[in-house]
């Protein structure tokens, strides 16, 4: 794809995303208090740092696990049409289960994993995304736990790219095109 010349704008930064995934690391011990083993599932490839950061405030014993899934070429929209690329390693009937992704778009990743993993009855499935941009909303989609609301605007940082690019931004910034 040919590439239009852009700036990154910082819009949420690296101390900002430290505090916040405190708060929700400990809203999520407590919610899976008596659990033996937790199962924290990242969405590939977006969710990598988050997870990372994430799973490192867990007042809990954990497993960690990934899923690919793919709805959007190098496009700026989704397709709409979700497909599983790499799917989960271990099983995960009657366990406690975590979902991480990196952003909740139209919906229709989460929607389409959150359906794939129930047909395998967990016990109890939870989700959290970083980022949330409700107006975008296509399919109903609310995640357990949110990091932060943002506007319609494309980002990139902390894991989430632009056609691959960026994801070793420590800070979200959004795209403006010059
Ligand atoms: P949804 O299926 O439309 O909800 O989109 C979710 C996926 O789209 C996320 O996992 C991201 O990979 C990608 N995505 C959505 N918004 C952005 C963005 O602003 N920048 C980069 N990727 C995004
Ligand atoms: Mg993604």
């Amino acid at each position: 794809m040919t590439q239009r010349p852009y700036v990154i704008d910082q819009m949420i930064s690296a101390k900002a995303i430290a505090a916040r995934i405190e708060d929700l690391a400990q809203q999520i011990s407590q919610a899976f208090s008596d659990t033996d083993k937790l199962v924290v599932v990242g969405i590939l490839r977006g969710s990598f740092v988050f997870i990372a950061d994430l799973v490192r405030e867990l007042d809990l014993d954990i497993e960690v696990d990934f899923i690919e899934v793919t709805s959007y070429g190098n496009e700026m929209k989704s397709s709409g049409e979700v497909r599983i690329l790499k799917d989960l390693r271990g099983a995960i009937e009657g366990r406690d289960v975590l979902v991480v992704e990196d952003i909740v778009d139209t919906g229709f990743t989460m929607h389409h994993v959150s359906q794939h993993l129930m047909s395998r009855n967990p016990k109890k499935l939870q989700s959290i995304a970083l980022l949330d941009k409700p107006s975008r909303r296509e399919v109903e989609f609310k995640a357990t736990y949110t990091g932060f609301e943002i506007p319609d605007e494309f980002v990139v940082g902390y894991g989430i790219d632009y056609a691959q690019r960026n994801r070793n931004l420590p800070y979200i910034g959004k795209v403006r095109f010059t």
